[in-house]
C-alpha cells in the first residue's frame, strides 16, 4: 500500500547507495580546517547588528497538521472529550498552541491530501460520509473539514497553509476550493460557503499545489512534466479566482529520491511563471543513516543548509534559463526527526477512526538536533519564508494528548526556543575556525553551531547554540562589533547525561530547559561554556 512503499522506497536508496545526506554546507571558514583544536581554545564569534539578513518571516517557524492518527480527531477536535470547548476543540491543546503562537499551518495533508476531496468535509455534520482514506488506511469521518480548520487556525491565531488535492483531484475542483474559501459571495462555491454558514471569506493566501507529488507512494504519483503542467493549470485556475494567492509547486520529497533535483528542474520548467516558491521535505533519523551514532546524527542540520542551497540554485538555475525577475521562494514544508514509527502498525490504521499512527516519541539528542534544525532555518531565512515542524499534535509532534490533558515532548523546547526569541532579521555571524570531527559524506564538522536575530524593534539579539560534544563542554566568545550588550534577558539550556531520556505521562519533565550558566562579559566581549550534549538560547537587551 502506499504507505508502506514509501518505507520500501527508501530502504531500496539506502541500499542502492542514493546518497541520504550530503557533503557539509557550513561557513567557508569551517569548511578550511581540517585539524581539530583542542576544547580549551574558545570558538570564536563575531556579531554586528548592521550585518543581518533581511528581516525574517516568522512562517518559518511554522508547523502541520494531517488528517493522519490522532492529529486532527483527539488531537486538536474531540468533541466527546471533557476537555472539548463548544466548538468540539480540545481547549487544553488551543490554549497551548495560542501560547506557543505558532505562525502558520498546513493543512490537510500531506499524502492524505493527495485522495481527499474537500466537498466531503464541508456542509451539515451530520450529513457527512465517512471515508477511507487510502493513505494511511484509516477511516475519516469528516467531521473536520475546511471550515473547522479555519475557525481552529483563527482560535490559535495561525495563519492556514492549505494544501490541494493534485493527486486524484483536478486543477478544476483545486480552483473551486479557492472560491468557496475567498469569494465573498454571489458565485456557486461561494455561494455554498455562506449556506453552510460562514458568510464572511476566509482569504486564505497560501497554497501547496499538492503533496510529494514525486514519490511513487503517493496517490496520482506522475511524472515531474506531467505534474508541472497540471501545477500550471491548477495554479492559473486558482489565480483567476483570487490573484492575490502565493502558491509553492511540489519540489523533491528530499534527497533521497533518484530524482532528486531533475524533478526540481523539470517541474519548475512547466510552471516557474504561476508559482511563487517550490517545496523541500526532509525527516533525519539516527539508524542506518548514522548508524546510530549521535555524533553523526547531530551533525545533520548541516545536510539541511546543504539541500536549501541545492534546491535555491534549481530555482536560480530555471530563473535564468527563462530570462526573469523573479526570484522563487522556498516553503521547507514538512521537516523533523522521524525514523522509529514508519513502518508496519505504526503507518497503517487498519481502518480505524483515529487510530495510533506515526506516535514518533522524542528523546533528548532528537530535541538537539531539532535545535541546529532551527539554527539552519534561520540562517537560511533570506531563501526560506515557510517551513513546518511535521507535525504538530499527536503525530511525530511536540505536543501529546490523552483523554485527560496534554504533555510536551523534548522537541517542543527548541520549536518554542525558536517561537519565543528568533525575532527580527538573523544575524549574519561570522566565525573563527574551531575544533571539528569528522562525519562521512559531511566532512569536518564543527562542534559547535549557532545561528543568531536581531529584533531592531524590540533592540533584542537571541543566539541559538547547539553543542555537539558528547564529552565536553565547549567554550565560546563573541565579539560584538557594534557595541557591546546591555542586559542579559533570558538564557536556558537542554542538556541531560542520558541522550536516549524522554518525556511521557509518567514523567512529562524528564527532559527540560535549565536555566543556562549565566555568559560572562569583558568590554565588547562574551564568553561562556556550553555542556557537552546541549542546546541553549541566550537573549540579550541592546
Ligand atoms: O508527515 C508524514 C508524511 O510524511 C506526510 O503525509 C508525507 O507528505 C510525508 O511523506
Amino acid at each position: 500500500m502506499a504507505r508502506e512503499s514509501r518505507r520500501g522506497f527508501l530502504r531500496k536508496a539506502a541500499a542502492t547507495g542514493i546518497a541520504l545526506s550530503a557533503d557539509c554546507a557550513f561557513g567557508g571558514l569551517a569548511r578550511a580546517r581540517q585539524a581539530a583544536s583542542p576544547s580549551s581554545s574558545p570558538y570564536k564569534f563575531y556579531l554586528d547588528t548592521r550585518r543581518t539578513l533581511p528581516t525574517l518571516d516568522r512562517n518559518i517557524f511554522g508547523s502541520f497538521l494531517e488528517h493522519l492518527g490522532r492529529a486532527i480527531y483527539e488531537g486538536i477536535y474531540d468533541p466527546n472529550s471533557k476537555l472539548a470547548d463548544a466548538n468540539g476543540f480540545r481547549s487544553d491543546v488551543l490554549q497551548e498552541i495560542r501560547k506557543l503562537k505558532v505562525p502558520i499551518v498546513r493543512y490537510p495533508g500531506g499524502n492524505f491530501v493527495s485522495g481527499y476531496h474537500w466537498l466531503d468535509g464541508v456542509g451539515p455534520k451530520a450529513d457527512r460520509s465517512a471515508v477511507l482514506d487510502k493513505a494511511w488506511n484509516t477511516i475519516d469521518t469528516n467531521q473536520f473539514g475546511t471550515n473547522e480548520f479555519l475557525a481552529w487556525c483563527k482560535a490559535v491565531g495561525a495563519e492556514p497553509l492549505f494544501a490541494v488535492n493534485l493527486g486524484t483531484g483536478t486543477p478544476e475542483s483545486a480552483a473551486a476550493l479557492v472560491e468557496y474559501c475567498n469569494v465573498e459571495k454571489g458565485t456557486k462555491w461561494s455561494d455554498l460557503r455562506r449556506k453552510h454558514g460562514v458568510a464572511e471569506p476566509h482569504n486564505v493566501k497560501r497554497w501547496c499545489l499538492g503533496n510529494e507529488m514525486d514519490g511513487p507512494w503517493q496517490i496520482g504519483h506522475m511524472s515531474a512534466s506531467e505534474y508541472g503542467e497540471k501545477a500550471a493549470d491548477a495554479a492559473r485556475q486558482m489565480r483567476y479566482v483570487d490573484d492575490s494567492l502565493q502558491l509553492v509547486a511540489c519540489g523533491s520529497s528530499g534527497p533521497f529520491m533518484p530524482t532528486y533535483l531533475q524533478w526540481d528542474r523539470e517541474v519548475l520548467e512547466q510552471c516557474f511563471d504561476y508559482v511563487d516558491a517550490v517545496s523541500l521535505h526532509r525527516y533525519f533519523g539516527n539508524g542506518k543513516e548514522t548508524d546510530g551514532d549521535s555524533s553523526r546524527f547531530l551533525a545533520l542540520n548541516l545536510s539541511m543548509d546543504k539541500q536549501i542551497a541545492e534546491v535555491a540554485s534549481v530555482c536560480d538555475y530555471v530563473q535564468g534559463r527563462k530570462k526573469s525577475s523573479k526570484r522563487l521562494w522556498l516553503s521547507f514544508d514538512e521537516w523533523n526527526v522521524w525514523y522509529r514509527a514508519n513502518s508496519g502498525s505504526a503507518v497503517n490504521g487498519n481502518r480505524q477512526i483515529a487510530p495510533h499512527l506515526l506516535e514518533e516519541v522524542y528523546n533528548l539528542e532528537d530535541a538537539l538536533l531539532v535545535g541546529g534544525l532551527i539554527n539552519s532555518l534561520v540562517r537560511n531565512s533570506n531563501r526560506v519564508r515557510v517551513a513546518c515542524l511535521a507535525q504538530l499534535i499527536n503525530v511525530i509532534a511536540p505536543i501529546m494528548t490523552n483523554g485527560n490533558g496534554l504533555y510536551r515532548q523534548t522537541i517542543y523546547y527548541p520549536y518554542s526556543w525558536a517561537l519565543d526569541y528568533a525575532h527580527g532579521a538573523a544575524l549574519e555571524v561570522l566565525r573563527e575556525p574551531g575544533a571539528t570531527y569528522e562525519v562521512p559524506e559531511l566532512g569536518q564538522v564543527p562542534y559547535v553551531d549557532v545561528a543568531g536575530t536581531f529584533d531592531s524593534a524590540g533592540g533584542t539579539v537571541s543566539l541559538f547554540l547547539l553543542n555537539r560534544d558528547l564529552n565536553k563542554s565547549r567554550q565560546v566568545e563573541w565579539n560584538w562589533e557594534s557595541g557591546g550588550s546591555s542586559r542579559l534577558l533570558a538564557g536556558w539550556v537542554l542538556t541531560g547525561k542520558d541522550l536516549k531520556a524522554v518525556n511521557g505521562f509518567d514523567k512529562p519533565d524528564r527532559v527540560e530547559p535549565q536555566a543556562a550558566e549565566r555568559p560572562v562579559n569583558s568590554g565588547t566581549t562574551t564568553r561562556v561554556e556550553l555542556p557537552p550534549r546541549s542546546y541553549s538560547v541566550y537573549q540579550w537587551a541592546m
